[in-house]
């Protein structure tokens, strides 16, 4: 049994103090039958309806991919180009948990879970999001800095970022950076280096909180397990 907000806002129809809102104003009924008060507790065969929809039960999944360049982060594209969505071999209707540019790799959870994305993709949450860059260029500490401290995009300062300059080739003229963010704006790591006047070449996401891609090559998935999801609500606790 759980309670009814949790089960609504799992359904990714509301979050769960909207849920609670909904509830009170009467807009959700089990079996037919309004409920008007927090508590109520539900069984996986309730029917619940929230403003006379039926709420979608089904089994939650989550999916860690390693995503490829080439791929777009939707569940469709009027282009005809692939999806996330369709590498993964999955009857439910699942969706990427925040969004990895077409040309950027590595780890992207997708889920059916609308609670659990939106927990995943609030920057409050602190869950460390680790990119590895191919940049343009070599950074002078005074730019390094800039990007620990926060860069202004769209008129807003980014959090702290961690930074750790991992290669120079100065042949070459490209260094490989190693930043650390909790943020998901877009396109942000390339707009935070462009800010320091450093082009991105190639862009990798190699980490989420405790997931990695060991094991995953390019364009494979495995599915999370309970004890991965429920660590990572514990994270953000
Ligand atoms: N930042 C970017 O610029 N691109 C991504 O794909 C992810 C983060």
């Amino acid at each position: 049994m759980e309670r009814l907000q949790k089960v609504i806002a799992s359904c990714g129809v509301a979050s769960r103090r909207k849920a609670e809102e909904l509830i009170l104003a009467k807009k959700v009924t089990v079996n037919g039958r309004v409920v008007s008060e927090l508590g109520v507790k539900v069984s996986d065969k309730d029917i619940i309806e929230v403003n006379g929809e039926r709420l979608n039960r089904e089994e939650k999944v989550y999916y860690l991919l390693n995503k490829p360049r080439g791929v777009i982060t939707s569940t469709t594209d009027d282009k005809g180009r692939t999806t996330v969505v369709s590498l993964i071999n999955e009857d439910k209707r699942i969706y990427p948990v925040g969004r990895l540019d077409y040309d950027t790799t590595g780890a992207l959870i997708l889920t059916n879970d609308g609670e659990f994305a939106n927990m995943m993709m609030h920057p409050s949450n602190n869950i460390d999001k680790v990119y590895v860059a191919k940049i343009k260029g070599i950074l002078l500490p005074s730019e390094i800095m800039q990007l620990k401290k926060g860069i202004v995009l769209d008129g807003v300062k980014t959090s702290n970022a961690k930074v750790k300059v991992k290669k120079i080739d100065k042949e070459n003229n490209t260094s490989i950076v190693e930043l650390i963010i909790h943020e998901g704006k877009n396109h942000q790591v390339k707009r935070m280096f462009e800010a320091v006047g450093k082009d991105v070449i190639k862009l990798k996401r190699e980490r989420i909180a405790f997931l990695d891609l060991r094991g995953l090559n390019s364009g494979e998935y495995r599915k999370l397990s309970h004890k991965e999801v429920s660590q990572l609500y514990v994270l953000v606790k």
